[in-house]
């Protein structure tokens, strides 16, 4: 395959602007042929009965697992234990009898995490391989295999894949459901409509490209900056964080906005620029309270928010976005493709080497 950037300056811009027909390519490969239910070679495990599901992914695609713990936690009622590849194989932990892993790795290739499928295996687990390339050593080696359906990325940062797998991940979540009793017909009926709404979300996110183009200039002067989320949020701040380092080469962390008030509230100042990821959910008002504590400290706010997020705190925070409203549980793709612009136009504003930052590599293939 000769990849080929279309219109756009760089394959991490095309593979942004992709996502909502990537998303739509995929939910139509996970759904049955009547649009009433999940449908996916994951359906053969006795998910009723495993006590647990163990996931273990590196990088990006371990924030994609973190997404996944608590939609499968909050929709299925399942408990799932989220693991760095390369810790959990050097700690040999016990696994459950008749336990279900599953490996989540873009490229299928990231030495780490194949090695916590054969260890696994080992283990006598039924093993899941959510992959990218079909072809890869972890398609070939998993018990199971679920391809993520989104076609071939060339930008090292991770965009349409990390997406693509959260789809997949909320997907499998809600046949789980299914499984374990927690939903019935209508209920699987009502969140594949509900999935099925993302790529039109995701298109009115891109559509803001403009403002965050702006944001991110002001944010590509920073030397350090701060990614606030809570509940699914969390994972979204630490892949916001994550990127950001990856191509702009900014000092960024991601924090659980409850967790600051431990630490690394004492980092903050007003060079700082505090990106907070809050949709105006149930957990809205506990971070009004935790930015107001970092504004307090005169840090500057970049509210990422939906309208009554943003008409809530308009007044006090540096700068803001407003996102479209939308199902608590979707979040997580709307608020993926905000935190992908920053990164993506603070590299162009600094100019760096947005598909092939120093230092990192598309797929990790050595220990
Ligand atoms: C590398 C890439 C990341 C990716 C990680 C895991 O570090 O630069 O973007 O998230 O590997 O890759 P995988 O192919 O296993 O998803």
């Amino acid at each position: 395959i000769i990849a080929d950037k279309g219109q756009h300056r760089h394959f991490m811009a095309k593979e942004i602007h992709e996502q909502p027909s990537v998303i739509a390519r995929a939910l139509g490969a996970w759904i049955s042929d009547d649009r009433q239910r999940i449908a996916c070679a994951a359906e053969a495990v006795d998910w009723a009965r495993i006590p647990r599901l163990t996931i273990v992914a590196c990088g990006t695609a371990f924030y994609a697992a973190h997404v996944a713990k608590v939609w499968m936690e909050r929709v299925a009622r399942l408990p799932v234990e989220i693991e760095i590849a390369s810790e959990f194989r050097y700690r040999e932990p016990p696994l459950p009898a008749r336990g279900v892993t599953m490996v989540v790795s873009q490229s299928g290739e990231t030495a780490d995490t194949l090695a916590a499928l054969r260890y696994a295996k080992a283990q006598r687990q039924v093993t899941l391989g959510l992959v990218n390339v079909t072809t890869s050593t972890i398609a070939r080696e998993a018990d199971i295999v679920l391809p993520i359906h989104a076609g071939p990325e060339i930008g090292v940062a991770s965009t349409k894949a990390f997406t693509a797998m959260v789809l997949c991940l909320s997907a499998l979540a809600v046949m789980i459901a299914r499984k374990r009793g927690e939903i019935d017909g209508a209920g699987e009926r009502a969140h594949v409509d509900l999935l099925s709404t993302v790529p039109r979300l995701m298109s009115e996110t891109i559509a803001l490209e403009g403002q965050f183009e702006a944001l991110a200039r002001d944010i590509a002067e920073a030397s350090d900056a701060l990614f606030l989320g809570r509940g699914l949020m969390f994972p979204l701040a630490l892949e916001g964080a994550l990127k950001l380092k990856e191509i702009t080469y900014i000092h960024a962390e991601g924090y659980a906005a409850g967790e600051i008030k431990h630490g690394p509230i004492a980092l903050v100042d007003e060079a700082t620029p505090i990106i907070a990821l809050a949709p105006h959910d149930a957990l809205f008002e506990k971070m009004a309270s935790n930015l107001r504590e970092v504004m307090g400290r005169k840090g500057r706010v970049a509210l990422i928010g939906d309208g009554a997020a943003c008409r809530a705190m308009a007044d006090e925070v540096w700068r803001s976005v407003t996102l479209p409203a939308v199902d608590p549980l979707l979040a997580p793709f709307v608020y993926a493709v905000a935190v992908q612009f920053i990164a993506y136009h603070a590299a162009v504003a600094k100019g760096t080497d947005v598909d092939q930052p120093r230092n990192l590599a598309k797929s990790v293939t050595v220990e």
